[in-house]
């Protein structure tokens, strides 16, 4: 069964509580739970963490090249500033999904740019809670296609 890696950057370990109008009013835990429940119905494993810290982000980058088949990764505002991320996306062979809760580019301009994205597989924004399960999906099907 595929594991995969569910990231999470800064600053979301207060969703439910953090601008609920715009990240809506899931906590983590919630998401979470989405997540592992996905999982046990579409066949794969998810291991899912959160730091407020770039370089943990990185470490567990790293740690995913043996110990996932591939990272969904919510990186806060890490997205908008982390060269160490985009390098840690390149460095590795697991396939890496970008997600947001938010649509980015439907707010402030310095959101509009990512730095993790050319590095990515794909990116999906903009469906709350939901973009998670989108990127579950897709990392399925990216793991599915390459055997
Ligand atoms: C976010 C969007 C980022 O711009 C922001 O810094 C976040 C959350 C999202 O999920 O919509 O922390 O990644």
């Amino acid at each position: 069964m595929p594991r995969f890696f569910v990231l999470n950057g800064p600053n979301l370990n207060l969703l439910g509580k953090r601008e609920p109008g715009i990240y809506g009013g899931h906590t983590l835990a919630d998401i979470e739970a989405l997540c592992v429940e996905a999982g046990a119905r579409l066949g794969f494993t998810v291991d899912f963490r959160q730091t407020n810290h770039e370089g943990t982000l990185v470490d567990w980058m790293h740690e995913a090249q043996d110990a996932a088949d591939g990272i969904a990764i919510n990186a806060g505002a890490y997205t908008h500033t982390s060269i160490a991320l985009h390098d840690a996306a390149r460095a590795i062979r697991v396939p890496v999904v970008e997600l947001h809760l938010s649509n980015v580019h439907a707010r402030e301009a310095f959101r509009h740019h990512s730095y993790l994205a050319p590095a990515a597989k794909g990116v999906i924004c903009g469906f709350g809670a939901q973009s998670y399960l989108l990127a579950l999906q897709a990392l399925q099907s990216l793991t599915q296609s390459a055997e």
